[in-house]
């Protein structure tokens, strides 16, 4: 008979929730080891980004940053929470940044950190939130493709705000922004992370361009689909200019509504998005809550040459007893090369470790501590074992 090393382990007695429970160890493609591209990966397994609001009021990481991404080393990959490369990107309080010396001398106890606990790389996420952004949070006008406001209110430092309209973006604006992503790119880089992001997911900027519902521009960057995707190509391009395609990755989440998004022609849009920037050689594309039952995933991925993450969609608000493992395995078998997962990781600090011992995992606390300050609900979920 074949033996995997995990086989060879012994039985592992542990303590959850305080009953005792004997574990036997389980082996998995997901936790076998991989590659992106030049990088070795200990595992298939990437920490999605997740927005947790612990920087501080200027957007500079703190060393409560460091330990909660220190504990999570496990990853194969981790790509750090959304940063953004300019004061009017910016969404909320206490979000992260990565424009200014201060920003960069935050991330790099980060990456310092994770690398000192033993971690493989990390890529920080690039985000610009468009109209998900208010004049109490940056002092500016948001700015977007088009002034059309986010429905709803949005959290600010004096609490829910009503959004207000943005202003319309300007040539210059378009030009400058993409330099700034350029500029935060270089930046990620000289903080330590091995590439970044950049984020064109969730109802952000980028996904502002790529949405006709938000998106009403006459000239060149909006309109027909060719012209709609123009701004997200136009920045992928002027970050893989700066650092090298292979540090740079993409985020899409295909017919994701939040932020208020409504996209009309997804089945069109992603394919020309992704035919468009096929050949650029980046690290990889990511998508989020990705459906390997929807056609589209198949399409896409036939379409992606190189190295594709999924961040597959969980069944329920809960997470699944096993964490995700389900999922995670199943979208490595409909073709994804990564899975990234995000509450599970939240969670659960030694989630690789609970994957391999089949063991169950750690539900989120409370939603509500998800995006407020301090250790609560952050750096205080429990190991399975301790030390
Ligand atoms: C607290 C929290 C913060 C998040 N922040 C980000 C973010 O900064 N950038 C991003 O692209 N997605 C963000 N997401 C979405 C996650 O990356 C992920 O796509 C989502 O949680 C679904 O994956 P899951 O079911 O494994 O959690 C966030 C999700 C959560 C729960």
């Amino acid at each position: 008979m074949y033996l995997t090393p995990f086989d060879l382990e012994p039985d592992i007695h542990v303590r959850f929730y305080g009953v005792g429970m004997t574990i036997t160890p389980v082996a998995s493609h997901l936790l076998a080891p991989a590659r992106l591209g030049s990088l070795p990966l200990a595992n298939r397994l990437v920490m999605a980004p997740m927005t947790r609001n612990r920087a501080d009021s200027d957007g500079v990481p703190t060393a409560l940053m460091a330990e909660y991404y220190a504990q999570r080393a496990s990853a194969g990959l981790i790509i750090a929470e959304a940063a953004t490369p300019n004061a009017v990107g910016r969404t909320y309080p206490d979000t992260a940044a990565v424009h200014r010396p201060a920003h960069v001398a935050g991330w790099r106890r980060v990456t310092d950190a994770v690398r000192a606990a033993g971690g493989g790389p990390m890529f920080l996420q690039i985000q610009h939130g468009g109209r998900v952004g208010h004049p109490d949070t940056s002092g500016l006008t948001p700015l977007a493709p088009s002034p059309v406001a986010l429905p709803g209110t949005l959290h600010t430092p004096r609490g829910k705000q009503t959004a207000v309209v943005p202003r319309e973006m300007t040539r210059a604006d378009i030009d400058a922004t993409v330099a700034d992503f350029a500029a935060a790119a270089r930046n990620a880089l000289a903080a330590g992370f091995a590439g970044v992001e950049v984020h064109s997911a969730n109802g952000y900027l980028l996904h502002q361009f790529l949405a006709a519902s938000t998106n009403r521009r006459a000239d060149a960057y909006g309109g027909s689909v060719d012209r709609r995707i123009r701004f997200v190509v136009e920045v992928v391009h002027a970050v893989a200019d700066a650092i090298g395609p292979e540090r740079t990755g993409l985020r899409v989440s295909p017919g994701n509504t939040v932020n208020g998004i409504t996209e009309d022609d997804t089945d069109e849009l992603y394919p020309a998005l992704l035919a468009a920037l096929a050949d650029s050689g980046l690290a990889y594309l990511h998508i989020a809550f990705a459906d390997p039952r929807r056609p589209l995933f198949g399409r896409l991925r036939a379409l992606w040459p190189g190295t594709l993450i999924a961040n597959p969609v969980l069944p329920t608000d809960r997470l699944p007893a096993d964490g995700g493992r389900q999922q995670a395995e199943r979208v490595l078998a409909a073709g994804a090369d990564l899975v990234a997962l995000g509450r599970p990781f939240l969670a659960n600090p030694d989630l690789v470790e609970r994957f391999r011992l089949g063991a169950p995992v750690n539900q989120v606390r409370d939603a509500y501590l998800m995006y407020v300050g301090g250790p609560t609900g952050y750096t205080d979920y429990p190991r399975l074992r301790q030390g």
